[in-house]
């Protein structure tokens, strides 16, 4: 593990008046065995497949950021209007003092939650979780410069790997946390499964779980959440062959596969596919292997599964959390829901 604070770089504007935050860094690119394993055996199985995770170095985390700002890209603008409506009356029935957040990114959205905080009184600690440190250490220079007082601790980690390496929770306090931007839907039930029990393993009586999660609704429009005009989502997919090039020696040019996305109604579940515009030898030198892949077939990058309000509840029933509170848009696109613990 490494650990940094306030690390030189910052402008002195921006770090003269940040409280102290810190960040430990378990995830280092290229080195990690599990990582490499698990990349490995995707791209090698007879439907070859990439872990979402591989989206997120720094230029897909920006990628990312210019996908929330998409007309298409519903889910974001929905969320943080359900967050800027609920969070006031949530933080003061949950008497939150401490905000984890589970895949943070910008750490946007967050600020909802922590302006609640801070007006209720009770903020003092901080903790987003991510695979990308830059961004946690992005976000938390910001945050920490933004709301005096509170202290930022950051964890730079796999969700499915290191949610035990979160500090430990305050005797005295009230711990939130927060899985927001529809994530959860990103792991397959068996991992969905493991990552709820795990993330109610944060929590104790009194404890909640904020989540929110993208519902299932009208093909067309999810399709063009995940297929844009600009082609923005396009580039966000093709940056994962860029970033297993880069941290594996890789070799395989991004541009001969075309972006796909397409719903997968059995599963309830939006796909994205990379498919090859060509037949493409890939050879990952840091990996020792070569993936062949014939013209026209495909890579699948991400699932992003779509919930029902009974879905939902029965994923929390299942990690022994009861749903609190459920809070959809007008449109019946998006949904903030509330889990307590005990
Ligand atoms: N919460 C933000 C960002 C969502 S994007 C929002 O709602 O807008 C998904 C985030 O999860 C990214 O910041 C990505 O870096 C992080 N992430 C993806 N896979 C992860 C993993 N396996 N472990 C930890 N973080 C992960
Ligand atoms: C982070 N995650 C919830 C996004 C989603 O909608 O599944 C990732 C994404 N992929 C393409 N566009 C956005």
């Amino acid at each position: 593990m490494t650990t940094r604070a306030n690390p030189p770089g910052r402008s002195a504007s921006r770090t003269a008046q940040a409280q102290p935050w810190r960040l430990d860094c378990h995830v280092a690119a290229g080195d990690d065995a599990a990582s490499a394993d698990e990349l490995r055996r995707g791209l090698t199985a007879a439907r070859p497949w990439i872990p979402a995770r591989w989206f997120y170095d720094d230029a897909g985390c920006e990628l990312f950021v210019r996908i929330t700002g998409l007309d298409e890209y519903y889910q974001t603008r929905t969320e943080q209007a359900l967050l800027d409506d609920h969070m006031g009356a949530l933080v003061r029935a949950y008497g939150t003092t401490e905000l984890v957040e589970i895949g943070s990114g910008a750490a946007r959205k967050t600020r909802a939650i922590l302006d609640a905080m801070e007006g209720a009184g009770t903020l003092r600690r901080f903790i987003p979780f991510d695979i990308s440190p830059g961004a946690i250490a992005a976000s938390a220079a910001d945050i920490a410069a933004a709301y005096p007082g509170v202290r930022v601790h950051g964890v730079a980690g796999d969700f499915s790997r290191h949610l035990s390496r979160i500090p430990r929770r305050p005797a005295d306090g009230r711990r939130m946390v927060a899985f927001l931007g529809g994530t959860i839907g990103n792991l397959d039930p068996p991992r969905r499964r493991t990552m709820m029990r795990r993330l109610a393993r944060l929590l104790r009586p009194g404890d909640c779980l904020l989540m929110g999660t993208d519902l299932a609704h009208d093909p067309d429009v999810l399709v063009r959440a995940y297929d844009d005009a600009q082609g923005v989502t396009t580039a966000f997919n093709r940056n994962i062959i860029r970033h297993i090039n880069h941290a594996y020696a890789g070799d395989a040019d991004p541009e001969h596969f075309a972006h796909v996305a397409r719903w997968n109604a059995r599963a309830s579940r939006i796909e994205m596919h990379l498919r090859a515009r060509r037949d493409i030898e890939w050879n990952i030198a840091g990996l020792g292997i070569v993936v062949p892949i014939e013209a026209g077939a495909t890579i699948r990058t991400e699932i992003s599964c779509k919930f029902t309000p009974d879905s939902a509840r029965a994923m929390y029933e299942d990690a022994g959390l009861s749903l609190a509170a459920w809070h959809e848009d007008p449109l019946g696109r998006y949904a903030l829901s509330v889990a307590a613990a005990g």
